[in-house]
């Protein structure tokens, strides 16, 4: 059976589930591929509105896959081109959910954070803990934990590898909601499908331009806002959506 299975739900949702219960969903060479290639097929697929990324109960990912690594040289592990495949996921243009239950640690805290969007279970355990085996976060820890949580807890939790619950990461703002372990991906369903909703364009643009803006500086980033939001005007969902308000009735989007 296939170490990441795939499921196109008629709602427009990619439902993709990591699927290595004997090892904790560690991220293999397997799994990281095919994430990699769902996640750019999914960028071009008119089909497809959301991503959402799950385990299992026991864990969303409990890292890389540590046997694959352990006696890697420096330059096998450059030929892998790892950062590659993450960036497949990163990229892609259509929101990305991450639904996490169990352990989502090192590389899956990392995968979790590629996400626009973390419903975690009450219990979930996250955390960096690549110090206690002798490395460092490496697909975006050391940024993206910083960047979500601030300086100082993020260097609490990458140099002592100490982890934190679904609740805590949701007090810390690095999950977006946090929900009792049994209705993380009925949440995270259920968000997917308002977004699917949404005019696929506006959709596109508010995440094109709240991960550009965030890196660039607030001048920049409100440009590319302004012009974001003037270039909408030159679509036909944005007269639907609000000839539809004004006549009173549901708009239907048609992505154009
Ligand atoms: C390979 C792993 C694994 C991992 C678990 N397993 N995590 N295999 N890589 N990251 C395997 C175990 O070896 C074991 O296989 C099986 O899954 C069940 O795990 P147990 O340890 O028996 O389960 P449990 O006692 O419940 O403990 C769960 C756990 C623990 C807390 C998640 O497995 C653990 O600490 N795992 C490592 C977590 C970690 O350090 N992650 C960071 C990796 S480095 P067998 O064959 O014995 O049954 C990293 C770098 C990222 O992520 C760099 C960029 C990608």
């Amino acid at each position: 059976m296939s170490e990441v299975l795939d499921e196109r739900r008629e709602d427009g949702i990619l439902l993709l589930r990591i699927n290595r219960p004997e090892a904790k969903n560690a991220l293999n060479q397997e799994v990281r591929r095919l994430l990699a290639e769902l996640c750019s097929a999914a960028a071009t697929d008119d089909t497809v509105k959301v991503v959402v990324i799950t385990g299992n109960d026991a864990a969303f990912a409990a890292g890389a896959d540590i046997k694959a690594m352990a006696e890697a040289t420096p330059i096998e592990l450059m030929l892998r081109r790892n950062h590659e495949q993450w960036q497949a996921i990163a990229r892609c243009p259509k929101p990305v959910i991450a639904a996490v239950n169990g352990y989502a640690l090192g590389g899956g805290c990392e995968l979790a954070m590629h996400a626009d969007i973390i419903i975690a279970g009450e219990n979930a355990t996250f955390g960096q803990p690549e110090v206690r085996v002798g490395i460092m976060p490496g697909a975006g820890g050391t940024q993206r934990l910083t960047r979500a949580v601030g300086k100082f807890k993020a260097m609490l939790y990458c140099l002592t590898g100490q982890t934190f619950t679904g609740r805590e990461a949701f007090e810390m703002g690095l999950a977006s909601k946090v929900v009792p372990d049994a209705e993380v991906l009925d949440a995270a369903l259920e968000i997917a499908a308002t977004i699917a909703k949404m005019p696929p364009l506006a959709i596109h643009q508010i995440k094109e331009v709240m991960l550009a803006g965030a890196d660039a500086p607030l001048e920049t980033a409100l440009m590319l806002e302004r012009k974001a939001f003037q270039m909408l005007f030159d679509s036909a969902d944005q007269k639907e959506g609000m000839r539809a308000f004004l006549e009173k009735r549901k708009p239907s989007y048609r992505g154009s």
